[in-house]
């Protein structure tokens, strides 16, 4: 039987009395990629945010390989091997490459395979090795999102969530963090991509959840959804 590496189920989030998540749910598998879809205030930052415990949900669960893990502190869930991709990048800006690097780093966990160190990140972006010395702040946009996915990587996670690594980036440069992404993939890691390039998404994605208004509007295999599917233009699409 095939593994789950993390399991929601029932989740319900808020913020204050705006009640954000309603009842969601969902499965990633053990080595594969979810990519989570929805519009704008659709509610999957408040997802990834439930998931890493800087919001408490409400109601639900959360389970890391069969672990419940909701309602512990954001620190024990990144320890626990979940780590995080923010949507914005969010690097240090005044810290150095290597620096924003060396301050994420956590153990290996058991079974994690290869651990993630400095050479490993430096191997996997030679051009944040060429500026390891550099502050983060006067790095270009496609640096900085490399440095971001670095800095989860740090974290040697076992389920990895990127929360839009696209947005914002020059198309060469979305090409280039996609193949990434699949190399990653391609290695074995377990991971929940977020995103609103459908394309990208689809191109990467062995399941898709689609979400809207804070609920699962679809959850299947990448393959059933086409770009130009009517469930695409029903819940992606623009207004
Ligand atoms: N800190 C907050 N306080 C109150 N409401 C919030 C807060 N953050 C987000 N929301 C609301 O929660 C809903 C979901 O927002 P969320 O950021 O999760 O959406 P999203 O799908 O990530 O959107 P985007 O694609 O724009 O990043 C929106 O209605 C938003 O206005
Ligand atoms: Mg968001």
């Amino acid at each position: 039987m095939a593994t789950e590496a993390l399991r929601l189920e029932g989740i319900d989030t808020y913020y204050g009395d705006s009640h954000v998540l309603h009842g969601l749910g969902f499965t990633l598998q053990a080595g594969r990629l979810l990519g989570l879809l929805g519009r704008n205030g659709a509610g999957k930052t408040t997802c990834m945010s439930t998931i890493m415990g800087f919001l408490k949900p409400r109601n639900g669960q959360v389970a890391l390989f069969g672990e419940p893990v909701a309602g512990l502190m954001p620190e024990t869930i990144a320890r626990k091997g979940i780590c995080l991709v923010p949507q914005g990048r969010r690097v240090f800006r005044s810290l150095t490459v290597e620096e924003n690097l060396m301050v994420a780093g956590l153990p290996a966990k058991n079974g994690g395979g290869r651990p993630w160190n400095l050479d490993r990140v430096f191997e996997l972006f030679p051009r944040l090795k060429e500026r390891h010395a550099q502050v983060a702040g006067s790095l270009s946009g496609g640096e900085q999102q490399m440095l971001a996915i670095g800095r989860a990587l740090m974290g040697n996670p076992r389920v990895l969530l990127m929360d839009e690594p696209s947005e914002g980036l020059a198309p060469q440069i979305v090409t280039e963090v996609g193949r990434t992404i699949a190399q990653l993939k391609a290695e074995g890691l377990s991971i929940v991509l977020v995103e609103q390039n459908i394309k990208l998404t689809l191109n990467l994605a062995d399941d898709i959840v689609i979400i809207n208004t804070g609920r699962v509007a679809f959850s299947g295999r990448a393959d059933e959804v086409q770009i130009d599917s009517p469930i695409v233009a029903q819940h992606l699409g623009v207004f």
